[in-house]
């Protein structure tokens, strides 16, 4: 069973929480890092609270919610080993897994209805990693996140 974790800040513990409870209906392991209130938080702490429990190989995936998704990816996006996908459609939620390996979804409370919120976490918790010729490619990204390229 895969194990997931999810995360939000103020603008969108409802929206959140839809879609936890969604993903355990569907059988996943999900652990919640919150935020549970719509009481003013930074959304850095919700990322970084999240994705320790993806490097740490706790969680496999994980979901981030704030108002338009572009912070939280942002912050995702800075810590080893996290590739963290901003999606407002169904096809990028899939091929970032097929693809890119993402291990972090995150999209906007904002920007997405809760239709389209839990048709997105589907696309890209039942989608795998094709591996292949895009394997090189990650491995080039983790080559330039790790300053190994000389160029
Ligand atoms: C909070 O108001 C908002 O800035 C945040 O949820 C997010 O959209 C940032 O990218």
């Amino acid at each position: 069973m895969k194990k997931l974790v999810i995360g939000c800040d103020h603008a969108a513990p409802e929206l959140k929480a839809i879609v936890r409870d969604h993903l355990i209906a569907r059988g996943f392991d999900v652990t919640d890092v919150g935020t549970h209130t719509t009481e003013s938080c930074n959304y850095p702490d919700y990322a970084h609270a999240l994705c320790k429990k993806i490097q740490s190989g706790e969680c496999e995936l994980g979901i981030l919610i704030c108002g338009t998704g572009i912070g939280m990816s942002m912050a995702a996006n800075k810590h080893k080993g996290i590739r963290a996908a901003c999606c407002s459609d169904t096809f990028s939620a899939r091929l970032t897994r097929l693809h890119n390996d993402a291990n972090v979804l995150c999209f906007g409370a904002r920007v997405v209805g809760m239709g389209l919120a839990l048709d997105l976490v589907d696309a890209f918790v039942d989608a795998p990693f094709e591996g292949g010729k895009h394997q090189k490619r990650v491995d080039m990204i983790t080559a330039i996140e790790n300053g190994e390229r000389a160029d």
